[in-house]
């Protein structure tokens, strides 16, 4: 694999930084001067009208990004990705993600390492179709003949944020009358509440995990059991032997994993499992098996539609010139607000209760995969890498923290996404609510774009301190995404979308944006300190003195 080519020594980010230098950015300037801004800065994107302008950009410093795109090699590294080259070197995996979405029939066929990959993901989503429409039509039973009525999803990181932020988004397609909850967090709060108004006779677990090791996930999957073998023996409905037990648990467990030997050890029976590949990363997952449970709730049909959107943003990826990208565009405007305007964070804020889940998965997806200070050839990171990204569906964070992103000093780009059309179209007094709720996400865009000045605070008859108080300078950067509705389509295109944008900026900043190696020491002391919580010598021993003396504080005043 070429070493990364660094950002800083190209002529593009020469140029970048001496336009940094007399930077001023002047969004009502930009506007009244250039009749055609915003028609030049609109871009599709499959079914998302993307709107650019009211970022804090110039024709000059787009065309000097674009070439930083060029120099640092965004598209080769793309073409290397999708031909299957291992450009997850630290783990020396290919990265095919993409390979997930291709439609049936796709041409050239991709082989890779040996791997029919096309042939192999189209198996894979033919059983999970099959066995998605025999639960969804009632022909897969539970161990007492009942029909299932829950799936619980039992898994972390991409194995749960992708599919539960996708079953929160696209609810109103439930149409079998299942439900599903997500169980994720060791804190067995959270698999008691989830599972406390469950019936076990009618609930089927998903266990989902890419390496079927992960200890909050094999912990719930056991209690979950234990729950499920419980609840059928206190209705009468299993007898107390070990065919009893497996009998429950083939009907009511399935699973899926690359590692089917372990799902097998489990005591899952394989032909209940489903299988992806080293590489589908966890983050990238959630358009393989790992949305076993959304093709349960919302059918086969809606999830291919899903992956239809995903693979329609990676085409536009592939055959679009980068003039035009949207998103290596919104990858490398987050390049010019993090390594040249200072911006520490990025804020996601989907106008949308459905997308209530779209930031926290988010999350995963953009920093497991740029938290990094070293580049794909173990060298050190030459620039700031990684902005936090969070946030919060309009309108509740305008009631928020809003005030800082209009009035504070830090500056912080953000994505709106709004939809034209509601899944619930309701009126108050014959008002159009949803109207009222794009008038907001139109406002906040619009205000944060061009301020209000301190001339027309006074105009308003505002007089001493309070002008200064109630002026905004403008200049807070926002794109936005609209979307005619949030459909399977174009949430499988907003996820790619920002899939793509987290790769680009990889691709500039020389990292492998698909290990996630920083979780693994949290993941080790976990399991050194447990034992120095059942009061181990031996583990306390090796403690520093905060852990013994946390520790101390859990033995004085624990319960149970
Ligand atoms: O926390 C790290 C991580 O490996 C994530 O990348 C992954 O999505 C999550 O744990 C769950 O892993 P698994 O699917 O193997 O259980």
């Amino acid at each position: 694999m070429s070493a990364p080519i660094d950002p800083t020594s190209t002529s593009a980010w020469a140029e970048l930084s001496a336009i940094r230098d007399s930077f001023s950015p002047d969004l009502r300037g930009w506007f009244a001067a250039d009749a055609t801004r915003v028609e030049r800065l609109s871009l599709p994107l499959a079914d998302l009208h993307v709107d650019l302008s009211k970022n804090l950009v110039t024709d000059e410093i787009v065309g000097a990004l674009v070439r930083l795109a060029e120099q640092t090699g965004v598209a080769e590294r793309y073409a290397a990705m999708l031909e299957g080259a291992h450009i997850n070197t630290t783990e020396d995996r290919a990265v095919l993600h993409t390979a997930l979405r291709r439609p049936e029939g796709a041409s050239p066929e991709l082989v890779v390492d040996g791997q029919d990959v096309d042939a192999d993901v189209q198996d894979v989503l033919a059983s999970l179709s099959a066995f998605a429409d025999r639960v969804r039509s009632g022909d897969w039973l539970g161990t007492t003949g009942k029909k299932v009525t829950h799936v619980v999803n039992i898994g972390i990181g991409g194995s749960d944020l992708g599919p539960v932020m996708v079953y929160e988004a696209l609810k109103p397609y439930a149409d079998a009358g299942i439900e599903a909850r997500f169980v994720s967090n060791i804190d067995p709060t959270d698999i008691a509440q989830k599972t406390a108004d469950l019936d076990p006779e009618t609930t089927l677990f998903i266990v989902a995990s890419k390496t079927f090791t992960t200890l909050e996930t094999l912990t719930n999957a056991r209690l979950a059991r234990e729950w499920l073998w419980a609840g059928l023996s206190a209705a009468g409905a299993m007898d107390d032997d070990d065919a009893s037990r497996k009998g429950a648990v083939a009907h009511h467990f399935v699973a899926v994993s690359t590692a089917l030997d372990k799902v097998e050890a489990f005591g899952i029976d394989p032909k209940n499992a489903f299988g992806f590949w080293d590489w589908v990363g966890g983050r990238y997952s959630v358009d393989s098996a790992i949305g076993l449970s959304l093709a349960v709730v919302f059918g086969p049909h809606a999830f291919r539609e899903l992956l239809a959107g995903f693979h329609a943003v990676d085409e536009h990826v592939r055959t679009t010139p980068l003039t035009q990208n949207v998103p290596v565009l919104m990858g490398l405007f987050n390049i010019w607000y993090t390594n040249f305007l200072n911006a520490q964070t990025h804020a996601v804020l989907p106008y949308a209760q459905q997308l209530s889940r779209f930031a926290a998965y988010l999350q995963q997806l953009t920093m497991e995969s740029n938290g990094k200070s070293v580049r794909w050839d173990g060298t050190p990171v030459t620039t700031d890498t990684g902005e936090v990204f969070w946030g919060e569906p309009g309108t509740n964070g305008q009631h928020a923290f809003y005030q800082l992103i209009h009035q504070g000093t830090r500056l912080i780009p953000a994505d709106f996404i709004a939809f034209v059309n509601p899944a619930y179209p309701l009126a108050d007094d014959g008002r159009d609510v949803h109207g009222l709720f794009l008038a907001n996400f139109l406002a906040q865009t619009k205000a944060l774009a061009f301020g209000k000045t301190a001339e027309e605070v006074e105009a308003e008859g505002t007089t001493g301190a309070l002008v200064a108080a109630r002026t905004f300078g403008g200049n807070r950067p926002t794109t936005s995404i609209f979307a005619p509705s949030l459909t399977p389509a174009v949430l499988g295109q907003l996820i790619a979308l920002y899939e793509h944008i987290t790769f680009t900026q990889g691709v500039i900043w020389g990292i492998n944006s698909f290990d996630q190696w920083g979780v693994e020491l949290g993941k080790q002391l976990a399991l050194q300190i447990a034992p120095a919580l059942e009061g181990d010598a031996d583990a306390l021993a090796a403690q520093d003195p905060s852990t013994n003396a946390l520790l101390a504080y859990y033995q004085a005043n624990r319960k149970h």
